[in-house]
């Protein structure tokens, strides 16, 4: 079933080449920044939130302070996604290639399904869409011979991904709804707005569906919902089943682990056979520790079998993928990032009718000046966990 999806790498050279070679990236950052322009001027100028000096004052907070906001004020939600979108979206396409390139891009005839923990403003959303849609693109442009035939077969047809969000900022929510629709997509869905108290195995439990609970009591006998929905093959499609999990920058310290123990196991369970957990955060040891924990706490157990479904599942490592990635400050695209910063910079300052230079701190000119390309590296960490058999 999975021998297609293994020769993935062979064009990922080729398509990494089409890609910039048709500027795909330059044109969605592009699109992305006058949507997210519109909305952030609108959401600026209207009465609910007059005070254009609060953007500014959370910019500092958003970059030291993030982990004790509680994105409840427009403010803070807009100078998050002001600072961080297109760079979180940058970063999502980027890792997504990398996994092509390493053979470990999950992929599904039926589309993949994807749970983003904590998205906010859900870049990964926009991401995902636009890697997939281009990857059609691709294999329809193209003819392949021998392997790769059968699955540029398969790529020309992928329904769009799907994408399951739990995110407690309503503000972020309704702001990913509203560029998602002017960005011409529909599949995002929020299932739950906390994580507290998640069980994915309810969810699914409480899916009213005829055929499921046809199956139901077959699956109670028999615990292995795989090979029972093998039968209706096509017919039935099982919900919360996932081939990515986002966490990124939402386990922030130590606590969040413990806190939420229950609730992130029960998504790591719901993880296909070859699907991916997507863990990103911070370059700092702040970061490498909190991973280290998350591996340790989550990831091991499934060694133990009786924990787990009896699904003879793994969770490996990726080391394949560079954990340390730089961020380039002086390419296209993040020329077209700083003009979108200072766009907004500048409008915010006209509109307010106030002098507002006094918030040009100079830790971050780029914001304000487009030809301010930061000195200072930019780091962030990524680790790729990948669900396996166990072999037996
Ligand atoms: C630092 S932001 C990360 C956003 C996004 N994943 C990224 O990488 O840019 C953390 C997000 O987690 C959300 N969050 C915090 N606690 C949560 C909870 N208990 N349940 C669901 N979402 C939560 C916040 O609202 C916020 O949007």
């Amino acid at each position: 079933m999975g021998y297609w999806k293994g020769n993935l790498f062979i064009i990922s050279k080729p398509f990494n080449n089409w890609i910039r070679k048709t500027k795909l990236l330059e044109n969605s950052l592009s699109k992305l920044s006058e949507l997210l322009f519109e909305y952030l001027k609108k959401s600026l100028s209207t009465s609910e939130v007059p005070n254009h000096e609060n953007f500014f004052k959370m910019i500092p907070e958003i970059l030291s302070n993030c982990d004790k906001l509680n994105f409840q004020d427009q403010h803070e939600v807009n100078a998050y996604t002001y600072y961080h979108f297109l760079e979180r979206y940058r970063k999502i396409l980027n890792i997504l290639a990398q996994l092509m390139e390493n053979n470990l891009l999950p992929l599904r005839s039926n589309g993949i399904e994807v749970i983003d923990i904590g998205a906010g403003p859900s870049p990964t959303f926009f991401a995902l869409n636009d890697f997939y849609k281009a990857l059609k693109r691709f294999s329809k442009k193209n003819k392949f011979k021998g392997k790769i035939r059968i699955v540029s077969k398969i790529i020309k047809q992928l329904p769009k991904p799907k994408y399951h969000v739990i995110e407690k900022s309503s503000l972020f929510v309704n702001l990913t709804k509203n560029i998602s629709q002017k960005y011409g997509l529909s599949n995002f869905e929020l299932i739950k707005d906390d994580i507290s108290n998640l069980n994915i195995e309810n969810l699914r439990w409480d899916y009213d569906d005829e055929t499921l609970n046809k199956y139901r009591s077959e699956y109670i006998e028999k615990e292995n919902i795989e090979s029972i929905f093998e039968i209706p093959k096509g017919k039935i499609e099982v919900k919360f089943r996932y081939n990515i999990s986002i966490i990124s920058n939402f386990l922030t310290n130590p606590s969040v682990l413990t806190i939420f123990e229950k609730e992130l196991l029960s998504t790591i369970k719901s993880i296909r056979f070859g699907g991916v957990v997507i863990m990103i955060g911070g370059a700092d040891d702040n970061y490498e520790n909190l991973f280290r924990i998350f591996e340790n706490k989550f990831l091991s157990i499934f060694k133990d079998k009786s924990f787990v479904r009896e699904d003879n599942s793994v969770f490996k490592k990726e080391e394949s993928i560079v954990e340390i990635q730089k961020i380039n400050f002086s390419d296209q695209p993040s020329q077209i990032m700083r003009e979108f910063y200072q766009k907004v910079w500048n409008f915010i300052e006209e509109d307010s009718g106030k002098d507002l230079s006094k918030y040009r701190n100079e830790k971050f000119p780029h914001l304000w000046d487009k030809n301010s390309i930061p000195t200072k590296t930019n780091s962030y960490r990524v680790r790729i966990y990948r669900k396996m058999p166990i072999k037996q």
